[in-house]
């Protein structure tokens, strides 16, 4: 039976199924996991996009692991890709190694200033690990220890990506129909 999934009318073009996300999943989790043996990671999200990554990624890493979150506000049309930490991460990073997970890479502006924060806390070690990497649109170097999936300059919806804050539960990648636009705010059902 096809699942469906509220707005996903707008969806053009699967690009990414969810058994392909499933596959390349447990082979970076399978990667991870032989490249730290030994060792536990520390892996931390920024919110919210990556969380749908991180918790398949992080039970298919046999490690002992723990987690941890940021969120941030990025000023759109802001210069040098200015973000603003709105929750920082609730433990100290020093010593340990840390992975920072991320749905996608983009300019790799946003990343690139949480790097920087983060290395300044001295962790062991600091590594990237992104599901999808919109390489084309890079402004600034970043390494990047594990990438799921080099994907094209669309824009894309679904597995954590979203287009207004929505869309983030679809079980798979996609790109959307050119004039997609959902409607502002929650749908308004009139009383019957
Ligand atoms: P960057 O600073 O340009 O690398 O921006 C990365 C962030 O932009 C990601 O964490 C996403 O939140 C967002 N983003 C980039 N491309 C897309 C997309 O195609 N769909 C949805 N969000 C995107
Ligand atoms: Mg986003």
């Amino acid at each position: 039976m096809t699942r469906h999934y509220a707005g996903e009318e707008i969806v053009d073009h699967i690009i990414i199924s969810e058994r392909a996300i499933d596959e390349r999943v447990a082979e970076i989790g399978g990667s991870i996991t032989r490249e730290h043996e030994g060792h536990a990671l520390r892996l931390i999200t920024v919110l919210r996009g990556g969380l749908f990554f991180l918790c398949d990624l992080c039970r298919q890493i046999d490690l002992p692991l723990t987690l941890d979150f940021m969120a941030i506000s990025s000023f759109a049309g802001g210069s040098g890709g200015a973000v603003r930490i709105t929750k920082d991460l609730d433990d100290p990073i020093e010593g340990q190694r840390v992975i920072v997970v991320e749905d996608i890479i983009d300019t790799g502006l946003t990343l690139n200033y949480i790097l920087s924060v983060l290395r300044q806390r001295r962790p062991a070690s600091l590594e990237v690990c992104t599901l999808l990497d919109k390489d084309v649109r890079r402004i600034v170097d970043l390494p990047i220890a594990y990438r799921g999936f080099s994907v094209p300059d669309r824009f894309l919806v679904g597995y954590g990506l979203d287009l207004d804050a929505r869309l983030r539960n679809l079980p798979y990648i996609a790109t959307v129909h050119e004039d997609a636009a959902l409607p502002a705010g929650p749908l308004v059902v009139p009383d019957a």
